[in-house]
């Protein structure tokens, strides 16, 4: 049976009216309730309900809210200057700053203040619910209510519960964010949750791809774009959050899993740190933000043009999406076997394959094929506008641009990589789908509830569970063993989710 929500009519207290205190007053004020904001600093409380009311009216004026509901909602708004001014909460949420011994003692004043079916939740990103509930007398009122930045634009809500929370006051925190129009999840309180931690490996394995100077930041960020499907790519999205912050997090999840290799940080970002450059908010960061300075470009290969013949071999998705892409640009193609080897096509001697996690060298030395060219996944061959390609030590040079023009003839924009194993896409979302599969595989959260949490909290185009079942479960899996054993590192240990979906059907959800 699905919990009730809270009654429309009750009160929320919002304690903390920074960037996500003001955006969550202005949702549960929009949601019907009447809300108190309580704000440390003085003043603070008022000028965000202030701000609250001009971004109701901005969203009235484009008619997303209509005039009355907009006002209406603006005066449900009121400030509190002391917490016993929050008796009558019927819900507290609290966003204050990112600090234990504070939230702990907030808490601790509010318990024998708000009646005792009172509701406590918690807005932190990255502290134990656990570790705060323990400072409370009844700690399974308590649960992480754990929104995303801006609030009112982001619709996922992970509902998080400590070893102490009990599972009704955390179905109810679910029913209450679903009355208010948001996509809640359920989490164990576990380092980063749900997306702080399967997240990690969008900006550990971009970082180290740079690390071993396989592309420069643009082409890197180009490619996840364009090939993967990502909004923004790995390196100007932490520029975005800011060095500090991004690297904050990494360490802090790091830490709490006790330096397990999977998320180490990275030197780059830590000497970005000691640098200053903290991304746009500094104006310099892995780009350049200050007035005049030069754009970066990603690197593309400039035109070749194809004089040799193109053969298309299997039924795979790239292999079928390049036969209507170069039909469609009148290229003549033959049809070749399938072959065990698990090649896509072959334009002259050059022989195309998808990255498998080797290196194209490391294939062409096993298969004994001079010219093996291996391109990155795409979110989809058909629609991609980019390739990421690496090319064998061994191959001709000749073979390469055959290659390349073939690529090109298929409307793709090439970016030609050092060959590392796994190019950039592959690797990147194998790793994701690793990471969900551990956390679903240790109770953190169900196989749904991972792919809805990266999608909607930070707006991946795929969930990655779902886009390692259409990439082939087995197919990940061995990405995973062979930068296992590339890098003899224990970091891509293949979770035993996977493992397990490739013996019985390859299936990843329940
Ligand atoms: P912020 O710094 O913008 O706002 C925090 C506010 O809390 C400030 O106005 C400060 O005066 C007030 N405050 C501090 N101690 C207080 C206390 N003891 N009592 C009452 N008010 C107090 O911070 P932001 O970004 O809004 O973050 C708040 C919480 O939300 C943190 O726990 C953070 O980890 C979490 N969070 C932040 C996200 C983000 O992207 N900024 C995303 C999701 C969660």
């Amino acid at each position: 049976m699905s919990a009730t929500p809270l009654s429309g009519s009750s009160t929320v207290a919002v304690i903390g009216a920074g960037a996500m205190g003001g955006g969550i007053a202005q949702i549960a004020a929009v949601a019907g309730h009447p809300v108190k904001l309580l704000d440390a600093r003085e003043g603070a409380a008022t000028s965000a309900i202030e701000g609250i009311r001009a971004q109701l009216n901005k969203l009235a004026d484009k008619g997303r809210l209509t005039p009355e509901a907009a006002q209406a909602a603006g005066e449900r708004l009121s400030v509190a200057t002391q917490v016993s001014e929050l008796a009558d909460a019927a819900l507290i949420v609290e966003a204050i700053v990112e600090d234990l011994a504070a939230k702990q003692s907030l808490f601790v004043s509010l318990e024998s203040i708000v009646s005792d079916d009172a509701i406590l939740s918690t807005n932190t990103s990255s502290i134990s619910i656990t570790a705060i509930g323990a400072a409370l007398k009844r700690p399974e009122r308590l649960a992480g209510l754990h929104f995303f930045n801006p609030a009112p634009l982001m619709p996922l809500v992970e509902i998080v519960s400590g070893i102490g929370t009990d599972s009704a006051v955390a179905d109810t925190l679910f029913a209450t964010a679903k009355a208010w129009g948001k996509t809640p999840v359920h989490a164990r309180s576990t380092p980063g949750f749900i997306v702080n931690r399967v997240a990690r490996p969008y900006y550990a394995e971009a970082l180290r791809l740079l690390q071993e100077g396989a592309a420069d930041v643009a082409t890197i960020d180009a490619v996840m774009r364009e090939a993967g499907g990502f909004r923004m790519g790995p390196f100007e999205l932490m520029d975005l959050i800011g060095h500090d912050v991004n690297f904050a997090v990494t360490r802090s999840v790091w830490t709490a899993f006790f330096n397990d290799t999977r998320f180490t940080p990275s030197l780059i970002q830590q000497e970005l740190l000691e640098g200053g450059f903290l991304g746009r908010k500094s104006g310099r960061g892995f780009y350049d933000y200050r007035e005049g300075a030069a754009k970066l470009l990603a690197a593309t290969e400039a035109p070749r043009s194809l004089n040799a013949t193109v053969t298309l071999h299997g039924n795979s998705e790239a292999a079928i999406a390049f036969a209507t892409r170069l039909s469609n640009a009148n290229i003549a193609l033959t049809s070749g076997a399938t072959t065990s080897d698990g090649r896509i096509t072959t334009v002259g001697d050059a022989v195309i394959f998808v990255t498998d996690g080797r290196s194209a060298t490391q294939r062409a030395a096993q298969s004994n094929i001079a010219n093996t060219v291996v391109i990155d996944l795409a979110l989809d061959y058909r629609s991609a506008t980019r390739i990421a390609i690496s090319c064998a030590q061994q191959c001709a040079p000749a073979a390469r641009d055959n290659a390349i023009a073939m690529l090109q003839a298929a409307g793709l924009q090439v970016s030609l990589i050092k060959d590392i194993p796994g190019l950039a896409v592959m690797r990147t979302v194998a790793m994701l789908a690793n990471e969900a599969s551990d956390a679903v595989n240790q109770g953190v959260c169900s196989a749904a509830d991972v792919d809805a949490a990266m999608r909607l909290g930070v707006n991946y185009p795929r969930g990655p569970l779902a886009w390692a079942e259409q990439i082939g479960v087995a197919t990940v899996r061995d990405v995973l063993l062979n930068l296992a054993s590339s890098y003899g590192e224990d970091r891509y240990r293949v979770s035993p989710r996977i493992q397990q979906a490739c013996y019985a059907g390859g299936s990843l959800h329940d």
